[in-house]
């Protein structure tokens, strides 16, 4: 081909490809922009070749079927296909924003995502998902919380990955636009706690007044059962602070760490420490759930009446107490009196 005919042949493609854009730009005319797909006109965003595959997927977003492309786009009057010659009318989430009403509108807990636009889980044009969501279910979630899911441990819920069952999408009126308030998002699945906290003499504070998740993590964890920190699941465990790292959290270790003491516990035989004895031992040491039911108890200071977790016997536990003498009725040992303020011998 001579370079003639070739020149001629680019003019030719760029006047084709350059024409009905500019036409597209063209506001004044009044002419609407159409579908390329049965309008038969040239007048159009949408042709053969440029843009060819919108307005053809399953799912079309209703401007964009219209071939209303500049309720969005605008022309620089650079000419076009170019860098630079189409832009967008106006930032996200505003452009949405000029037919759709916020979907976070009202609610206290917005979800962040949207200040930064509709688009990371919407397409603007079209797809293959009902919505024009990105992708579909949790997945969509996953696209910008991939850690939600680290841990060793992955709670039920989010193996399969269902955020909508305790979040809300567009936000939510809870905290962390959670469905539910506070504990309520965990207690309908696990009704058997509940009846430990309806059934309990003695609360743990946390439980009631405060969140599930100040213990457990509530998607994913390296400790068991998805706890932020670890606690021991045997009945017997070395002493180490480690291993009571969830109550140390907010309980003191001086109870489990002086021998002798006269403050550090109320658990104690005027100055020898029972914490101590029971639990700061390298060979069966007891661990707290020998005594303590974390969420709940029928005894006052948390002290269960059955420790269950000792091979198949449930270990009967009745503690009297006033205000200097207490006694232990157990399972495992003969009843032991002991005085916070003067010793008492058991022989
Ligand atoms: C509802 C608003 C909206 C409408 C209507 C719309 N667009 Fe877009 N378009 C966008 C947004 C937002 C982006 C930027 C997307 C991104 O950055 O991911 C974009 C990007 C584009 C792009 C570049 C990126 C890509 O997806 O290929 C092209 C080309 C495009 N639009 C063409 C069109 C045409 C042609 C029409 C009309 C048939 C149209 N758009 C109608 C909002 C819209
Ligand atoms: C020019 C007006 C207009 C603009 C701008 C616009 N939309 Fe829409 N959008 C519509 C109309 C009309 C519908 C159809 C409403 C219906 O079916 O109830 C719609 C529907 C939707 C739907 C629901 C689709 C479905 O299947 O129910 C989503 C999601 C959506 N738009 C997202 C966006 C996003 C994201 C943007 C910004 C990039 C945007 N819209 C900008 C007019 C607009
Ligand atoms: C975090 C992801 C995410 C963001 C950000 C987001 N959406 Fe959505 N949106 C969704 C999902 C998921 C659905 C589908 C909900 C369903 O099926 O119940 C949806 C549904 C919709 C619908 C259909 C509503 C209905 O009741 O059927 C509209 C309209 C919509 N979104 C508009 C917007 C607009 C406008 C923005 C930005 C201001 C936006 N969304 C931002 C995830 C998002
Ligand atoms: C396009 C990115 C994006 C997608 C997709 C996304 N999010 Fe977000 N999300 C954010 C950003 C940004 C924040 C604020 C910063 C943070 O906490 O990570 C946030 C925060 C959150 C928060 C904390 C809210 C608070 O008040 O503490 C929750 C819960 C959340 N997202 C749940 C979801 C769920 C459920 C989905 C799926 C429906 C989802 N996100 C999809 C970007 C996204
Ligand atoms: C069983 C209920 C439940 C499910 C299911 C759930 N979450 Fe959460 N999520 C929570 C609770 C409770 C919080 C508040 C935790 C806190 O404040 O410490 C939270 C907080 C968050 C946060 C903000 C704080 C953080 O941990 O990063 C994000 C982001 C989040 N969830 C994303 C998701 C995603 C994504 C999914 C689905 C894969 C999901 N969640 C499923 C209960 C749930
Ligand atoms: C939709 C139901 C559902 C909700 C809501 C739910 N869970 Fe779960 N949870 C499960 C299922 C199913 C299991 C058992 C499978 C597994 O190990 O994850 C489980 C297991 C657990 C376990 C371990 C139990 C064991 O015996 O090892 C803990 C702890 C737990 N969930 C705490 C929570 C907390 C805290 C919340 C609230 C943030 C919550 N769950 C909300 C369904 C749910
Ligand atoms: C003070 C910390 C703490 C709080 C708060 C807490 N848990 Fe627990 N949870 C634990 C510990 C520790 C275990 C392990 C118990 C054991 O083995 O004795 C546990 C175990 C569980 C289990 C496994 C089954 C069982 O009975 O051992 C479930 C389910 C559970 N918790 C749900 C919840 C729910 C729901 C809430 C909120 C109402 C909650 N937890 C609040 C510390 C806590
Ligand atoms: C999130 C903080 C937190 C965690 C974690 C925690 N507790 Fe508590 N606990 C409290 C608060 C607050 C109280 C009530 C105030 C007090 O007496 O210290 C309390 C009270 C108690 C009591 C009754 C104390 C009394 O004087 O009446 C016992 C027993 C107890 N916790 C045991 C445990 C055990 C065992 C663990 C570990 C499985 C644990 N706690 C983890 C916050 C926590
Ligand atoms: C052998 C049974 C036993 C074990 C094991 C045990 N406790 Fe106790 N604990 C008690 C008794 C009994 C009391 C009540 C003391 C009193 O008021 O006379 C108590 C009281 C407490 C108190 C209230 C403050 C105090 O010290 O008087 C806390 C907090 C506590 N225990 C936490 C724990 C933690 C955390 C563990 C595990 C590291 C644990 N306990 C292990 C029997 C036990």
């Amino acid at each position: 081909m001579s370079s003639n005919l070739t020149g001629f042949f680019i003019i030719l493609l760029t006047v084709f490809s350059v024409l009905p854009h500019l036409a597209c730009a063209d506001e004044s005319s009044g002419r609407s922009f159409v579908l390329w797909a049965g309008s038969g006109s040239a007048n159009t965003c949408l042709t053969a070749e440029c843009h060819a595959t919108l307005g053809r997927a399953k799912y079309v977003h209703a401007p964009l079927a219209e071939g209303d492309c500049l309720v969005c786009h605008d022309t620089t009057g650079q000419s076009h296909p170019g860098a630079g010659s189409i832009v967008l009318l106006e930032e996200e989430p505003g452009l949405c924003l000029q037919c759709h009403e916020n979907p976070a509108a009202g609610m206290a807990y917005p979800h962040s995502a949207i200040a930064e636009g509709c688009t990371g889980c919407h397409s603007p044009h079209q797809g293959g998902l009902p919505k024009l969501v990105v992708q579909s279910g949790g997945q969509l979630c996953l696209v910008c919380h991939e850690e939600v899911d680290d841990g060793k441990y992955v709670h039920g819920p989010i193996r399969a990955i269902n955020c909508k069952m305790c979040h809300g999408i567009h936000g939510g009126d809870n905290l962390a636009m959670l469905n539910r308030p506070g504990n309520e998002n965990c207690l309908g699945c696990h009704s058997g706690i509940q009846d430990i906290m309806d059934n309990a003499v003695f609360q743990h504070e946390p439980v009631v007044n405060s969140f599930c998740w100040d213990c457990h993590t509530p998607h994913a964890s390296g400790y068991k059962p998805f706890l932020k920190d670890y606690y021991p699941e045997e009945f017997y465990a070395p002493y180490k602070k480690e291993n009571f790292g969830l109550c140390f959290s907010c309980h003191d270790e001086t109870a489990f760490t002086y021998e002798l003491t006269s403050e550090a516990t109320a658990f104690r035989n005027h100055n020898d420490n029972l914490h101590y004895l029971h639990v700061n031992r390298q060979s069966k040491g007891r661990v707290c759930k020998a005594c303590h039911g974390v969420h709940g108890a029928p005894q006052d200071k948390l002290l269960l009446a059955n420790a269950k977790s000792f091979g198949h016997w449930a270990i009967p536990l009745t503690w009297v107490s006033d205000e200097d003498r207490a006694t232990c009725y157990v399972g495992c040992h003969q009843p032991k009196t002991y005085s916070r303020n003067s010793k008492v011998s058991n022989l």
